[in-house]
């Protein structure tokens, strides 16, 4: 696994508005949406392309299209949804699959809800979307899936990732074809699985709270 922190000021600017308690609920979708294209164009660094033969008004010559199949690009429900637009003016022909998670807040772990993308992945590259990379059982148990599912590289773009999350991730997906790629990694997770100083809880500031 390869993790990429983005290391650039627009980045830090917005990812510091984020975190700020004070910013209210459409103010953060705006900024988590322009946060995640500032992310998704170091993230698809190495989306891959084909040759193709073109004429420019002056004369023929040689450039580079999007390969098939298209990337597949999967917000993990709720809160990876307000990742979706964010990511899609960069791969606008790139399909959109969708997997529900919740994580237990007792436990931690992950549990799935739902899932609606293509059963076969073989040879596809995957982009998958969630903002916050905390005790990393959500991203690993998603990214197992894709993998089961065929994927042969998958990207995690997530806002924000935690110390123990990323190392969770390095030894349970050792030797895979996964690359993370995050604005920063915080401090520290919190005994609540909190990401500290992090932004607090990225689907509640995205949509509200709901019971
Ligand atoms: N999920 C969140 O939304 N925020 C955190 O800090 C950790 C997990």
């Amino acid at each position: 696994m390869r993790i990429h922190v983005v290391d650039h000021p627009l980045v830090a600017h917005k990812l510091t508005t984020l975190r700020d308690e004070r910013t209210d609920s459409p103010t953060f979708r705006r900024l988590a949406d322009e946060l995640v294209t500032l992310l998704a164009y170091e993230a698809t660094r190495d989306v891959r392309t084909e040759q193709v033969d073109i004429v420019t008004p002056v004369a023929p010559t040689i450039g580079v299209r999007l390969s098939h199949p298209r990337p597949l690009v999967v917000p993990i429900l709720r809160a990876g949804l307000g990742m979706l637009e964010g990511l899609m003016r960069l791969l606008p022909t790139a399909e959109v699959g969708f997997l529900g998670m919740i994580r237990d807040e007792q436990t931690l772990q992950a549990k799935t809800y739902a899932t609606r993308m293509p059963e076969d992945l073989s040879g596809r590259q995957v982009y998958v979307l969630d903002p916050m990379l905390a005790t990393g059982g959500t991203l690993i148990a998603a990214i197992e899936l894709l993998i089961e599912r065929g994927a042969d590289d998958v990207t995690a773009v997530v806002l924000l990732a935690s110390p123990e999350g990323v190392e969770t991730m390095e030894r349970q997906l050792t030797g895979l074809p996964v690359t993370v790629v995050t604005a920063a990694v915080d401090e520290r997770l919190n005994e609540h699985g909190y990401i500290v100083p992090g932004l607090g809880d990225a689907g509640d500031r995205l949509y509200g709270t709901v019971g």
